[in-house]
This record gives C-alpha cells, sequence and structure tokens, in this order.
C-alpha cells in the first residue's frame, strides 16, 4: 500500500512538472500575436464582409470573452492549482484577447460594426457551482468540466480557422490569411494540448462517483463554443454555414461532432468499445443548424428535389 502511495505520488509530481513545462515553454514560444505584424489589406472588403463577417464576429466575440471566462473560473474554482493560474491568466488570456482584437479590427476594416462582447457578466448559477466548489470533491468535477470543455473550445476553433483561412485564399485575400488567421491558428493547439495534459492527469485522480458525476454533467451541459443563448447557438449554426461545415448533412456533422469531440471521448467513456461519436456533441451541432436554418425559413438538411 505504501509503496504503490509512493508510486503513484511521484507519477503526479512527473505529470505536474510536464504541465508547468508546457506552460512555460507556450508563453516563451507563443507571445500574443505583434499588432505591427498583422497586414490588415484587403482586395475586396465588401465580399469577404458578405461572406465571413459574420464568421470574424463570432470569432472575436469568443476571443474577447476569455476575458470574463477568466472571472468564471476565478468564482468556479476557488482554489485552483498554480499551473492551472498561470496558463489562463499569463498565457491563455493575453494570446486570445490579442486573437479577438485583431479578428475585430478587421470586421471593422471590413466595414461591420465592432463585436458586442460580455467582457463581464457572469451568470448565477456560475456563482452557485463556485459556492458548491467548496464541497470536498465538487471543486475537482468543476476543474475537469473546464478542462473538457477547453478540449472541445480549442479543437473546434483550429477547425474553424483552417476552414476561414481556406474559404479567405479562395477569395485571394492572401494578406489576411497569413498575417491574421494563419498566426492565430497556430497558437491553438499548444491550448488543447494544455488540457489534454491536465484532463488526462486529473481523470486518473478522480474516484468513481466524480466520474460519474463529470460524464453525467458533460452530456446535460454540452454546448456548440462560445454560446451562451439560442441566439447564438443559431448563429453559431449560421458560421457553420458559411464555413461549408454542414453541407454535407448529417454525415458530415457527424464526423466533425467526432472531432470535436474525441478527446474527451476517449478520456471518459474508453470502456465503450465501438461508439466512437459522442451523441450530446454530435446532437449540439445539429441544433445550432437546424435552428440557422429555421431562422431563414429553410429546413435542415435541404429536402431532396423529388425523384433524385
Ligand atoms: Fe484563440
Ligand atoms: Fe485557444
Amino acid at each position: 500500500m505504501f509503496l504503490s502511495n509512493v508510486t503513484t505520488s511521484r507519477r503526479r509530481r512527473r505529470e505536474d512538472s510536464r504541465l508547468a513545462d508546457h506552460v512555460d515553454r507556450l508563453g516563451e514560444e507563443h507571445p500574443p500575436i505583434p499588432l505591427d505584424s498583422v497586414d490588415y489589406t484587403m482586395k475586396r472588403p465588401g465580399l469577404l464582409a458578405e461572406k465571413f463577417g459574420h464568421v470574424l464576429d463570432y470569432m472575436a466575440r469568443v476571443e474577447l470573452e476569455v476575458e470574463r471566462n477568466v472571472l468564471e473560473l476565478n468564482i468556479l474554482l476557488p482554489d485552483p492549482p498554480e499551473v492551472d493560474k498561470h496558463f489562463y491568466a499569463d498565457v491563455w488570456m493575453p494570446q486570445e484577447i490579442q486573437h479577438g482584437l485583431i479578428l475585430d479590427e478587421l470586421q471593422q476594416q471590413a466595414g461591420r460594426a465592432p463585436t458586442d462582447a460580455n467582457l463581464s457578466e457572469v451568470d448565477f448559477s456560475l456563482k452557485l457551482l463556485g459556492a458548491l466548489g467548496r464541497m470536498p470533491g465538487v471543486q475537482d468535477i468543476s476543474r475537469m468540466l473546464y478542462y473538457l470543455t477547453g478540449l472541445a473550445t480549442e479543437r473546434s476553433a483550429v477547425l474553424a480557422y483552417n476552414k476561414l483561412h481556406a474559404g479567405l485564399l479562395e477569395l485571394g485575400e492572401k494578406a489576411i490569411a497569413r498575417t491574421v488567421i494563419a498566426p492565430i491558428r497556430r497558437q491553438e493547439p499548444g491550448h488543447f494540448a494544455y488540457y489534454q495534459l491536465a484532463a488526462q492527469g486529473l481523470w486518473g485522480q478522480m474516484s468513481g462517483w466524480q466520474k460519474w458525476l463529470t460524464r453525467a454533467l458533460r452530456k446535460r451541459t454540452f454546448e456548440v463554443v462560445g454560446a451562451y443563448n439560442k441566439r447564438q447557438v443559431t448563429d453559431f449554426g449560421d458560421v457553420m454555414k458559411a464555413l461549408r461545415m454542414s453541407d454535407g448533412g448529417e454525415a458530415e456533422l457527424r464526423e466533425y461532432a467526432r472531432q470535436v469531440g474525441r478527446a474527451e471521448y476517449e478520456l471518459m467513456f474508453a470502456h465503450r468499445r465501438g461508439l466512437r461519436v459522442p451523441d450530446y456533441v454530435f446532437k449540439s451541432l445539429r441544433r445550432a443548424v437546424e435552428l440557422a436554418a429555421e431562422r431563414k425559413g429553410e429546413t435542415w438538411p435541404a429536402a431532396q428535389p423529388a425523384g433524385s
């Protein structure tokens, strides 16, 4: 018993220092993108705004709202590990805010209004969860949910930036693709890796009831990235449409859900064989796409013409 405790605590120390090294490296290798490195030259700003203006707006808002996310984390995790605080306050937030500022400037230079980000209003239910977090064992669950949200968010961001990068090149907007989207996209995988290391470490330390409750809460609370109300879910559906992520019907959406949810699925449901698509991720994405179609008076997937 004693020996196994020693081995466990050694392994934990090794995992902790790997995580701390990763954060230090991220901070050193990826300082916030310098504003003077950005070239906002656009060939056809009007067309760009028409095709991708609302995509830029959505992403700028989500990136800027990390300022509020950090306030939420302070409530949700009253006593976080040092490495988490160092990551989100010193490395992650400055990088993401810069992404938001650059994207927002881009949409304004393309003739659009600035994004309307909620930087400070924290939802009441979060405050309640924060109070619950003082109970033994509950804060671990909140922390785990934070890592899982981070995994899905960062994955979604990379997938969206890939599509946006390709879409801008198709429009011939090379300067923006090269100096705005490519550098932003380069910073997201490091965030993903952080959440993955942190989630794996914590999952290994959780007890049975904590794992059970985490799975149950995750399934019930999963939402598409950056959406906190029905309008924002619908807006995300529009983003997916503009980035052509929903053209291929349910099959394509399932593949997208698999990519967004794979890391958390492998962690939490490794004991289930066969099922590789997290259904709760797929359902959220489908709801976003359906709501966006409905707002335009359409249905999704589009009905096939008779006889085809
Ligand atoms: Fe970002
Ligand atoms: Fe990120």
